[in-house]
């Protein structure tokens, strides 16, 4: 009679309740955290990392390690060529190496940047439905080499992960689809009764005019709309890569300023930029960062008043910088303060003051986010509204 390997069959016992585990976990984030500890836990390694594989753009994006929780490094690409990922996701193989010092395939940025070096790698492709979604990397054996049974274990909890990251992806799909088409109905109605109206003999002439502006004004919103649906989807899945280069902070703030003079002066708001002392340079993404200004401001303005003002201000502290955006507006009731970032949310006071898509906060939060800041809103009713932002100098993300 065989002998049963117990050290085996509890390996097998553990796999199945991960497995479990996993197909339980519909938050991507949540579900890639414990793959990558499960997997480092198993191959008895001292890290594990995922990167994911967008089919359309072909490329491979760093998500999460056990070794590293910076942010920044979130959706970093990895090249398909020159790397150990990239050759895994090519061949759609297992690769297990005593030193990757030793293979020209080895990529070392990112484990270069963090202060972990790299020995010995087995990694494995994440298949589902014939498609790979990723790769799954354990790094350093703790003791000896990895193994071919390593490599069986790891595949089979690979299989397991991948169907769970497709059915997470799909799942946070569905739900954003969903609330987009949600969020169609409202002008899709009007503008449906708009044209019926038009079409009505007994309406004048003036009314005629003013159908037809307001359906314009519709259609302008359904296209913010659609564009600012499509960042915030291209942020959520992580695949949106930033790129970092050195600028000075003050220019963006005075080229926003610029980008908004009309629409202040509509309302006689003064926007003004506040100089900190010397230069002010930042590492970060600079297109990303103008979007995140130019959405506050256009906020600021909107749920201003008449006469008011808008300051922007920088201060640099230790190694992170604050961007402040104060205005002199409506304000934003207290009990709203906590929903303020919530993707399609707008508050009911304010509704009325300004069109709106309610998306613009959220895109901002996850671009702050992306380069390791932080997003926080101050608000008095009545007196006004200040968002701060806090940026570490130097972005830590990489760029290939
Ligand atoms: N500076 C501000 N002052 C007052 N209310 C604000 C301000 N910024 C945002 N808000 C409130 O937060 C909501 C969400 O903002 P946002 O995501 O930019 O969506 P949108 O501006 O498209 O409505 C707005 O609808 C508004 O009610
Ligand atoms: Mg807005």
């Amino acid at each position: 009679m065989a002998e049963i390997n117990t050290q085996k069959l509890d390996s097998y016992l553990r796999l199945i309740e991960i497995s479990r585990d996993l197909a339980s976990t519909l938050d991507l984030d949540e579900l890639l955290d414990r793959i990558v500890k499960a997997a480092a836990d198993f191959s008895d390694a001292e890290a594990a990392s995922i990167l994911l594989y967008d089919n359309t753009a072909r490329q491979l994006y760093f998500q999460v390690a056990t070794n590293i929780d910076e942010p920044t490094r979130r959706g970093l690409v990895v090249p398909l060529e020159g790397s150990i990922a990239g050759w895994i996701v090519t061949n759609r193989k297992p690769l297990r190496i005593d030193d990757v010092n030793k293979d020209s395939r080895h990529f070392g940025d990112i484990a270069q940047s963090t202060g972990f070096s790299i020995k010995s790698i087995l990694g494995i492709p994440l298949i589902t439905k014939n498609k790979v979604v990723g790769v799954l990397e354990t790094l350093n054996k703790k003791n000896g080499e990895f193994t071919p049974e390593d490599e069986n274990l790891l595949s089979v909890l690979g299989a397991q992960a991948a169907v769970a990251i497709e059915n997470a992806r799909l799942f946070q799909q569905s739900d954003l689809i969903s609330e987009f088409v949600h969020e169609l109905r409202t002008p899709l109605a009007s503008l449906s009764t708009a044209t019926y109206l038009l079409l009505r003999p007994e309406i004048s002439r003036e009314q005629h005019e003013q159908i037809v502006s307001s359906i314009h004004s519709e259609t302008l919103r359904l296209n913010t709309l659609t564009s600012s649906f499509l960042d915030l989807a291209r942020l959520e899945s992580g695949r949106v890569q930033f790129r970092k280069s050195t600028f000075d902070i003050m220019d963006l703030l005075y080229e926003c300023k610029d980008v908004m003079a009309s629409k202040a002066e509509e309302d006689n708001i003064q926007i003004r930029v506040i100089d900190p002392e010397g230069g002010s340079p930042l590492e970060a993404d600079r297109d990303k960062i103008k979007q995140v200004i130019l959405n506050l401001l256009s906020n600021a303005l909107k749920y201003n008043r008449r006469d008011g003002s808008v300051i922007l201000k920088i201060t640099s502290e230790k190694e992170k910088m604050i961007i402040s955006v104060q205005d002199t507006g409506l304000g934003i009731p207290k009990d709203a303060l906590g929903q303020i970032f919530d993707k399609f949310y707008r508050v009911k006071e304010n509704e009325s003051t300004a069109t709106g898509t309610g998306l613009g906060l959220a895109i901002c939060k996850k671009i702050i986010q992306g380069h390791g800041g932080v997003i926080e809103i101050k608000s008095k009713p009545g007196i006004g509204t200040n968002i701060l932002i806090s940026l570490p100098l130097q972005s830590k993300f990489i760029q290939n």
